[in-house]
């Protein structure tokens, strides 16, 4: 099949969390599977461009030159088509913020030309000698493409992937009307969500199928207490609605992980102890080898829980435990975080920032890793942890209740049990969690069963790849 997959970011060549993970994996792993996919971006300044780039040709839309460049993803055979409009995108900072952190202003006028040239792609009016069968858009940023393609006869079919409801990409009516969009799609059908324009109301609303990136999202974005009041809509196109897992890539596993110190798998486990002391001397943490690191790699934001663990963080650094911290966002959080670190240098490192390298030394140096998030559409952190037989403790919920089974008596019994889950999004859950594995991390018989259960899972891509391959042969 010939598919087009439409993203706001991929990786290696840019990344703000778990969406550019999948628009590199999932391509390379449908590419393996034997299908024409090629990838469609903006060329913000930001891209890191490795491999060659070509122009191929120049566009002229809504009063702007548009260049469409070619390269390559990293090592893969997948192309890479490059939106290049300096006058949107030539900007230094990251797909949805300016350099000082600010959201962009002209979001709409960026995505929306994003947009028009993918129709334009899709449609094979773009002189590159393609038409896909399939276009799959991810998340708000390509929300118009679905909808912008209904206009269109003989067109490709379209799918729409939900990777976060909570960023919808909504702007006013006047935003709509200078955008020049066409008046048919200004119905609740289509664009409009209670008289506002939405992006993501055209991806769902559009799309010939939508899939979310767990099945418990799925389910639980029919609610309102996740629908963030889509839940209607979603209901009614339930039919057209899906979960299918991610997957993790083979550079997020400790055999074959070049970024860390001691490259282990479950049959070599004592290795994981190398790793651990490494991150204990680069982050300035005193060497104890029995003390449990309970580690942390997040975007700080609402979603991921970062004020229940603030309020917990008194009693867990009353105990005798490390805390890694690694992430970036809002900022009265990573002030609350620093102050904790500051207060306990012995116990608590905090790194605020972007640090590919690091999360790996991470999810390999610690023994419990913390995900208390209050709605997760999949995670991608707790299947890497589980990988490196660093044990999640997970909220119940999303994708993280579909990838984490929790170590209770019969669990531990069979050999099914990877972490542990709690259910409510309260501090108190998640400290009576925080001591479950502590006294869990005591007895090492059980622990190494628990590492070697989450170690053997099968978290890669493949299954998952086919599962889309099968929808798009429905389509
Ligand atoms: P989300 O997409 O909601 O941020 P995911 O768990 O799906 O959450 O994916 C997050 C991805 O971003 C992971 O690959 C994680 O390692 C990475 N990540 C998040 N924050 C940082 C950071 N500060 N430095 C390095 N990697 C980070
Ligand atoms: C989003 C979600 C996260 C998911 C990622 C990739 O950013 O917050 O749960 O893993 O997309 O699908």
């Amino acid at each position: 099949k010939r598919i087009l997959f439409v993203t706001s970011e991929a990786h290696p060549l840019i990344k703000t969390g778990g969406l550019a993970d999948v628009s590199s994996s999932l391509p390379k792993a449908l590419a393996d599977l034997g299908q024409d996919i090629r990838i469609i971006i903006p060329n913000y300044q930001a891209i890191k461009k490795t491999e060659n780039v070509q122009h191929r040709c120049t566009l002229r839309i809504n009063n702007c030159d548009v260049n469409i460049l070619e390269t390559r993803l990293p090592e893969s055979k997948v192309i890479v088509w490059l939106i290049d409009c300096p006058q949107f995108f030539g900007y230094p900072g990251n797909p949805y913020h300016d350099e000082y952190g600010n959201a962009w202003a002209n979001s709409a006028d960026r995505f929306s030309l994003f947009c028009r040239i993918t129709v334009e792609v899709a449609m094979n009016r773009a002189y590159l000698d393609w038409k896909p069968e399939i276009v799959h858009c991810n998340d708000w940023q390509s929300g118009l493409v679905p909808a912008l393609l209904t206009l269109e006869y003989n067109r490709p079919a379209t799918i729409f992937t939900i990777h976060n409801m909570a960023y919808q990409g909504i702007f006013p009516y006047s935003t709509y009307n200078a955008l020049n969009l066409p008046r048919q799609l200004w119905n609740p059908n289509a664009l409009e969500y209670y008289g506002n324009m939405s992006f993501l109301k055209g991806g769902i609303a559009c799309s010939d199928r939508v899939t979310t990136v767990s099945p418990t999202y799925a389910k639980e974005i029919q609610s309102s207490e996740f629908g963030y009041g889509l839940e209607g809509l979603l209901t009614h196109r339930k039919e057209f609605l899906s979960g299918i897992l991610n997957g993790t890539d083979k550079d997020w596993n400790p055999e074959f992980d070049s970024n860390i110190v001691q490259r282990y798998s479950h049959k070599t486990l004592h290795h994981k102890q190398t790793n651990k002391a490494a991150l204990q001397e680069r982050l300035s943490l005193p060497l104890e080898p029995s003390i449990p690191i309970f580690g942390l790699i997040s975007r700080l934001v609402e979603q991921k829980g970062i004020d229940l663990l603030l309020e917990c963080l008194p009693e867990l650094l009353s105990m005798p435990v490390q805390f890694v911290l690694l992430g970036s966002g809002n900022k009265s959080f990573e002030q609350r975080l620093y102050n904790f670190a500051e207060a306990y240098p012995e116990k608590m490192s905090i790194t605020i920032g972007y640090d590919e390298q690091l999360a790996h030394w991470i999810e390999a140096g610690s023994d419990i890793f913390l995900m208390p998030s209050r709605f997760e559409p999949c995670g991608l952190n707790q299947m890497y942890s589980q990988r490196y037989g660093t044990l999640p403790i997970v909220r119940k919920t999303g994708g993280l209740a579909d990838t984490v089974v929790d170590a209770l008596p019969h669990t531990i019994d069979n050999k099914t049990a990877t972490g542990i889950t709690f259910n409510e999004s309260t501090p108190s859950s998640l400290l009576e969690a925080i001591k479950r594995a502590l006294i869990l991390y005591r007895v090492p018989e059980i622990w190494t069963q628990l590492q070697t259960n989450a170690m053997k899972k099968d978290f890669s891509w493949n299954s998952s790849a086919k599962q889309y391959l099968s929808l798009y042969d429905h389509l």
